[in-house]
């Protein structure tokens, strides 16, 4: 039987270590295959608290993430993270070139069973339109949008089931952000009915663009979406 979520949680509860102020008050969601969900809501309001706990990198307080409906033993998590990869505001790069930020993750034990491929490396950076010296650009040369776009790929080329996106595109021009909707839209519909992505955006444009499910944060506490109508 297949369970009908990816992803859910359940009460989810994130509070501050120090000063157990709450951060993220019981968050219930739930994400299916193919589905678009997109967040909006203001700076400060716990949707990056809510991406990462749901992507398992911060400690959880209280609640329950479930993955295919059922919990996830620790021995399982770099399985999970594997499957439900969190894509950050501000992405992280290795010194050397971008091929060796894209063969990265194949050095880590996660994914000992999995070789890198570069022509499919090649593909999507083609489909990010980028140039034939791509591969070999140095990360620290990298604009913004570019170190996007690659830190994009590096997770792509790994087909994730899920997908969360962190504002990605914040503060890139607008052909890098139109760069990265591709590959995330490519991603997507490679294989709707087994995936589903989470897309913080502050950008109405963009949400208009994307699509789908939305949902509000406001001071830790997540809503769906409801216009208001004047
Ligand atoms: N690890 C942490 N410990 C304590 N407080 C934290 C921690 N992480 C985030 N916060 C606080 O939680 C609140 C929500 O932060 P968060 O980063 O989730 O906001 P956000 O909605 O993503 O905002 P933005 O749109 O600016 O990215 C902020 O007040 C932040 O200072
Ligand atoms: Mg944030």
């Amino acid at each position: 039987m297949t369970a009908p979520f990816l992803l859910e949680a359940r009460a989810l509860v994130r509070r501050d270590a120090r000063t157990a102020t709450t951060l993220l008050d019981a968050a219930d969601f739930a994400l299916a295959a193919g589905e678009r969900v997109l967040i909006t809501g203001p700076s400060g309001s716990g949707k990056s608290v809510f991406m990462r706990a749901l992507a398992l990198l911060d400690p959880i307080d209280s609640g329950h993430v479930l993955w295919h409906g059922r919990d996830i033993d620790r021995h399982a998590i770099p399985r999970y993270r594997r499957s439900v990869a969190y894509v950050r505001q501000r992405p992280a790069l290795v010194d050397g070139t971008v091929e060796d930020n894209l063969r990265y993750p194949y050095s880590l034990q996660a994914y000992r069973d999995a070789r890198f491929d570069r022509d499919r490396a090649e593909q999507l950076s083609r489909a990010a339109g980028r140039g034939q010296d791509f591969l070999a650009k140095r990360a620290g040369d990298l604009s913004g949008g570019e170190a996007q776009v690659a830190s994009l790929i590096r997770v792509l080329q790994l087909a994730p089931e899920v997908l969360l996106l962190d504002e990605p595109t914040a503060s890139l021009d607008p052909e890098s952000t139109r760069a990265i909707e591709t590959l995330v839209a490519d991603w997507f519909d490679a294989d709707r009915s087994a995936r589903a992505s989470l897309w913080v955006s502050h950008d109405p444009a963009q949400v208009e663009r994307i699509g789908g499910r939305r949902m509000t944060m406001h001071a830790g506490r997540l809503t769906a979406y409801k216009e208001v109508i004047e």
